[in-house]
């Protein structure tokens, strides 16, 4: 028996009907709300909103739980690849060795940009951030493949858009890096894997080879299926209010890209590293910059730190701590910030400020620094977020319109002035 939510109003009474997820998530169904009562609700930041029902990715944010289509994160990170995850969160279940084989192989050919598409990378200025460069040339990938534009095209027409996508993201990335820094483009290589690929497009130019180190690969390899989808965050609803217009898929996903830019989301990753170099160059006084943070009068927010929905640790956050210790040692690398990252941690862990507001690092504190000990410059981290999180936008895109999704729209409420005449100008 269903239960339902009864909502009392202007001397009525309205049963609303209440839907219960897998993991027994409960939601009231307000679809025909506004139609019974003429009343909408509001939920500024959807705070409390759910704007989908989705069966790719589950998280309780309570007790630091993330799963990809029912496999724990935990799993997925110290078992899995992040080509293996793409599958797994793009088609609903772990490839069998064949069909991993078949699907890295189509990633491999597709790995080329169209030769006509480099001239765009000459054509920003040197500084350009590359997130705005990556926003851009995915975009334009859709007027290269005009078979992209419609997301109602035969399985194997959409799938086709999907792979190519996957494939050449790396491609776009490492030629934005290496277009800013004024150096030639090294093309991507059949004889590489996805994270070896991109790193060799990296660092590799035609006077040096790029030595392949398997720590960095498995810890870059790491980071991506870390990052690969997180339900319904920012930069995933703006996929997803996109393609809902029946929007094409590149120009969708370049829509995320330019959300998760922001600080407050996946641009937090580079945030945190400049405030951890800010400390480190003021002398590394922790406690100035706590303050800070607690002062309401103060814009300035713990980078790193705090989460719409983790209100205990992310539990990305606990597994890449741990790789990023590996990866220092690892490397013999000795990185002055993460000594301040973590006693930045153990300082807020035990400030009251933090504890109330369940304020834990969440999946951004610690990744920059892995990023750098790579050699991954600072503009690039979100690039990385964003390399990392395009097989979950993908398949929410791909969920979205194989659930036929209607149009989002959200209603608002009018707190503008009330009806009035137009004033002449000579009478103003
Ligand atoms: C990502 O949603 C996702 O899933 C995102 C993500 C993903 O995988 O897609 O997990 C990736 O975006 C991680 C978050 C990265 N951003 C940051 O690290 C930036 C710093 N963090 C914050 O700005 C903040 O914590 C947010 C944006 C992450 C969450 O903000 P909320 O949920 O809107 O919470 P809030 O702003 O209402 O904060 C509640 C209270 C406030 O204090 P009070 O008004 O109650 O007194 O906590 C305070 C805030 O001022 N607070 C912080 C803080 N974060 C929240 N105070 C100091 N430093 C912080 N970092």
């Amino acid at each position: 028996m269903s239960e339902s939510a009864e909502l009392k109003f202007g001397g009525n009474s309205y049963s609303l009907p209440v839907v219960e997820g897998t993991e027994n998530e409960k939601a009231i169904d307000i679809a025909n709300l506004r139609g019974q009562s003429g009343l909408i609700t509001l939920d500024s930041g959807y705070k409390n909103t759910g704007a989908t029902t989705s069966s790719i990715t589950y998280l309780d944010g309570e007790e630091g739980i993330l799963r990809y289509r029912g496999y724990p994160i935990e799993q997925l990170a110290e078992k899995s690849n992040f080509l293996e995850v793409s599958h797994l969160l793009i088609y609903g279940e772990l490839p069998t060795k064949d069909t991993l084989q078949q699907f890295s192989k189509s990633i491999a050919e597709h790995s080329m940009l169209h030769e006509n598409m480099r001239g765009f990378f000459s054509s920003f200025p040197l500084n350009a951030h590359p997130m705005g460069v990556a926003a851009a040339v995915t975009t334009t990938l859709s007027t290269f493949y005009p078979g992209s534009l419609d997301p109602h095209r035969s399985e194997d027409k959409v799938n086709l858009t999907i792979l190519r996508l996957l494939a050449k993201f790396p491609t776009i990335a490492a030629w934005a890096y290496k277009s800013s820094i004024g150096r030639p483009f090294v093309y991507p290589s059949a004889k590489l894997d996805y994270v070896e690929n991109f790193l060799n497009m990296m660092f590799a130019g035609p006077t040096n080879d790029y030595h392949v180190d398997p720590v960095v690969t498995n810890a870059l390899d790491k980071l991506l299926i870390l990052h690969a989808d997180h339900e319904q965050n920012c930069s995933t609803s703006t996929v997803r209010l996109a393609g809902s217009s029946q929007a094409n898929l590149y120009g969708s996903i370049a829509a995320g890209i330019v959300a998760l830019w922001g600080p407050l989301h996946g641009g937090a990753n580079q945030a945190v590293i400049e405030m951890l170099d800010k400390i480190q160059n003021e002398g590394g006084s922790i406690d100035k910059w706590v303050e800070r943070a607690k002062d309401k009068n103060d814009p300035f927010r713990l980078m790193g730190f705090g989460h719409r929905v983790y209100k205990n640790f992310d539990p990305r956050a606990k597994i890449i701590k741990k790789a990023c210790d590996d990866l220092l040692n690892r490397l013999g690398v000795k990185d002055p910030v993460l000594e301040i990252a973590m006693k930045l941690e153990e300082i807020a862990l035990s400030d009251e400020y933090f504890i109330e507001r369940k304020l834990y690092p969440n999946v951004d504190f610690y990744s920059g620094i892995m990023y750098r000990a790579m050699g991954i410059p600072q503009d690039m981290f979100t690039v990385m977020f964003a390399m990392g999180r395009l097989p979950g936008w993908i398949a929410q895109w791909k969920e979205m319109v194989a659930n036929k999704e209607p149009i989002g729209r959200p209603r608002q409420i009018y707190t503008g002035a009330r009806m009035r005449d137009y004033v002449n100008l000579a009478e103003r």
